[in-house]
């Protein structure tokens, strides 16, 4: 199991995402301008551009290069030009900590049979 504490609620700017690493990976965790906290993979399977740089709007996140879009719920992709999805993982949040699970996610390629 993969799961730590990445970050306290109160930092988080709602509408903003932060990069956080948990065990080896990079997450991009983003909170919504309604108080929700998901996790994706940070990196966008259009190139090798990290998603945390860009903009959180609704349920989703989107890649300040040329303008992809992903659900934060299911990593499939929204906008163009990028067609396969992010991994999402597994948010809790106790009290005003933030814990990321790795080990749990909604896969890419699951999202993309889905
Ligand atoms: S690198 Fe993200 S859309 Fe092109």
């Amino acid at each position: 199991m993969t799961r730590e504490r990445v970050a306290s609620l109160n930092d988080l700017t709602p509408g903003e995402a932060v990069q956080v690493r948990v065990g080896g990976e990079l997450v991009a965790l983003a909170r919504q301008a309604n108080g929700d906290v998901h996790a994706v993979a940070d990196l966008c399977t259009h190139a090798a551009v990290s998603l945390s740089e860009g903009m959180v709007e609704d349920c989703t996140i989107e890649c300040w290069l040329h303008g992809s879009a992903f659900d934060l719920r299911t990593g499939k992709p929204t906008a163009l030009p990028a067609i396969t999805p992010v991994d999402v993982y597994a948010v809790s949040v106790e009290g005003d900590d933030v814990y990321v699970d790795t080990d749990v996610i909604v896969n890419a390629e699951t999202a993309k049979e889905n």
